[in-house]
């Protein structure tokens, strides 16, 4: 057996070794507490990371052209789920189609949309040959006029930014311009490759 030299010494040493098995004591509740606070933070940081990533999926999982959503309606009013965000309120639709608007509108589309747009295949933007049957006129006209804050606010315009990567840029026509655009895009419902000829 060892003997201490000095016994004095040894009841100090021993004092030492106590306070220094308290302070490991100490230390190791220290060190578990930080890791359950670790434990807490990281799995937060998960569940958190993972409703974000649901929500993402969700949100390109979501058919552009279906009809507005349960959901989409939710998070707007109805009328601008359906009309889009803009200044056009109302669209009048008449039954015989204005060829000479359409020849404006043609004009306007080859200048404006036509590099980004064609009518039946996907190109920067979607196809918008059948797009009134997607889409109300309205929403339609909002999107060509405010395409910015469209990308922005709405639901099915956020989720064509997702899958298309590109925001459509403001192409600043006047109102008549894209009530233009619209009557022709009137005339390319079924006869698509009309347009891009
Ligand atoms: C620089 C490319 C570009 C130009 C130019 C452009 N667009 Fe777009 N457009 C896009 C992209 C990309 C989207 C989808 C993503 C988004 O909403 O920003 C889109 C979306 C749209 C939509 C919505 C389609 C849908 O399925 O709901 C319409 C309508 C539309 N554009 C019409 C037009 C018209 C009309 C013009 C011309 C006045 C035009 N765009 C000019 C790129 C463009």
């Amino acid at each position: 057996m060892l003997r201490p030299l000095l016994p004095e010494s040894s009841a100090y040493v021993s004092e030492v070794s106590d306070l220094q098995g308290q302070s490991g004591y100490l230390r190791a509740s220290l060190n578990f507490a930080i890791l359950v606070t670790r434990k807490a933070v990281c799995s937060c940081a998960l569940v958190i990371l993972l409703a974000g990533w649901g929500a993402c999926a969700d949100s390109s999982n979501r058919s552009s052209g279906d009809a507005v959503s349960a959901e989409t309606a939710a998070e707007l009013a109805l009328e601008e789920a359906e009309g889009g965000i803009g200044p056009v309120d109302s669209v009048e639709l008449d039954a015989t189609i204005d060829t000479a608007l359409v020849a404006q509108g043609e004009a306007i589309f080859s200048m404006k949309c036509g590099a980004c747009h064609k009518m039946t295949e996907r190109y920067v933007g979607p196809p918008l040959g059948d797009v009134l049957e997607r889409r109300t006129p309205e929403f339609i006209m909002n999107m060509m006029l405010n395409p910015d804050e469209m990308a922005k606010k709405h639901p099915e315009a956020k989720a064509l930014l997702a899958e298309y990567l590109t925001q459509m840029p403001n192409q600043n026509l006047s109102q008549e311009d894209a009530r233009a655009v619209l009557e022709f895009l009137r005339t390319s419902q079924g006869d698509a490759d009309k347009a891009t000829q």
